[in-house]
This record gives C-alpha cells, structure tokens and sequence, in this order.
C-alpha cells in the first residue's frame, strides 16, 4: 500500500499565524494543505478567498488542495487557478455541468478534483470520475470543521475505490470530515489514498507535529 497523502485542513488553523501554521504541518510531514472555501450561500458560513491562495503560495511548496463550497463556482476557477492552486475539487451539486468544469479546471493547468454531499447519491459523480485526478468523498456535511466522522460513507468509499481502479491510473480518493486517529484507519482501510484532517491536526493540545505523526501511525501506511 503506498504512504496516504494528508491533507491538513486549514480551516482549524489559526487564521492569525496561517504563515506559521501551514509551515508547521509541512515540516511535520503533511502532504498537500487543504483550503476549505465556503460562500454563506451553499453552506452557511463564509471562510476565505483567492488571495488567501496566493498568499500561501508564497509560504509553502506543498500542493494547495483548494475545496470550492461555492456556488455557482465556474465564474470562480481561473482566480483560484491564478493564485497557485494545483488541485480545485467542486461540488457536483454546484456543477451545472460537471465535465464542463472539470476540463475547465484542467485547461488552467490544474488537476481537476469532483466531490459530492453526504445525501447526493453516488451515482452523480459516477459519469464523471474519468475526467477528475481526485474523487472526494465528504464523510460529513460540508460547512464545518469538527463534526462526527459518518462511518456510513464507508461503502460509499469502498465503492469508488473500485470504480477507481478500473479506470486505472493513479487517480486519489481522498475522504473529509472527522478524520482522527480513530477514523484515519476505516478510510484507508476502506480505499482512501488521501484523508483531510482540520481539528486533528490542527486543534491537536500536542501540537501539529505530534498530531500528523498519531495520524500516519494510525493510518497504518
Ligand atoms: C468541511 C470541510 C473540511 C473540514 C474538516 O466542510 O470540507 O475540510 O475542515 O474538518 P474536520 O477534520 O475538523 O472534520
Ligand atoms: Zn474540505
């Protein structure tokens, strides 16, 4: 089994010291930094934009992981292309045409990532897995950080991991929401090959470096 890629979620960083942060979790070992981009329209809260992006850019080398929970989110993927993004999931829900986006994401140069809600049947992300380099599956309700791992996405995991290698060709399932010590382990043991992790890593009391370290122990890769 290859080494899962963690993808610690800044959205339980400390927006204060976001610079110090994410330098923190890359000399811990983490693998890209997730960038959740919330609307208040299709989810509640409002997070962080482009530039904060750009300005991470200049911080890190990891790969920004930038998750859109925005809608409509076509107008919106050339600024986050531009800003330094190198992967841009979208909400299928939001995607009045999925394919359109995902090549549009790719023709800015970046690898296009497809996700749906907990509710959203798997099947309307099914017809599009050939065109996306990362299928997320949402292990809880996107719109926070710190809710309960739903163990009940676990099939759903399984069930893209498959469809996945039939296509071939080293696409990443990536799984978000209530991923700690505990969970890390069922996902990958499920098919992830990527986790997101906010509030345990960084709302860890022993620190970021100690948190990442709980995670790949636990991930068993
Ligand atoms: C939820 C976001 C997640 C969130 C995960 O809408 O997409 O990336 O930050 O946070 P935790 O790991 O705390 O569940
Ligand atoms: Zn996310």
């Amino acid at each position: 089994m290859n080494r899962v890629l963690i993808a610690p979620s800044i959205l339980a960083a400390n927006f204060a010291f976001l610079g110090a942060q994410v330098r923190e979790a890359q000399a811990a070992g983490a693998d890209w930094i997730h960038v959740d981009v919330m609307d208040g329209h299709f989810v509640p809260a409002i997070t962080i934009g482009a530039p904060v992006v750009r300005d991470l850019r200049a911080v890190t080398d990891l790969p920004l992981d930038v998750h859109l929970m925005i809608e409509p989110v076509d107008p919106h993927l050339e600024a986050f292309a531009a800003a330094g993004a190198d992967s841009i999931t979208v909400q299928v829900e939001a995607a009045p045409d999925p394919a359109r986006t995902l090549r549009t994401i790719r023709r800015l140069g970046v690898r296009p990532g497809l996700t749906l809600r907990p509710g959203t049947p798997e099947a309307a992300v099914r017809p599009y897995l050939e065109l996306a380099d990362v299928v997320l599956v949402m292990t809880v309700e996107p719109g926070r950080g710190g809710q309960p791992f739903m163990a009940e996405m676990l099939p759903r995991v399984a069930s893209l991991a498959r469809r996945l290698e039939a296509l071939g060709g080293g696409r990443v399932l990536q799984v978000d929401g209530g991923i700690d010590a505990a969970t890390i382990g069922p996902a990958v043991a499920a098919g992830a090959t990527s986790v997101v992790a906010g509030s345990a890593v960084f709302g860890a009391s022993d620190g970021v470096a100690a948190a990442i370290a709980r995670l790949r122990a636990a991930a068993g890769t």
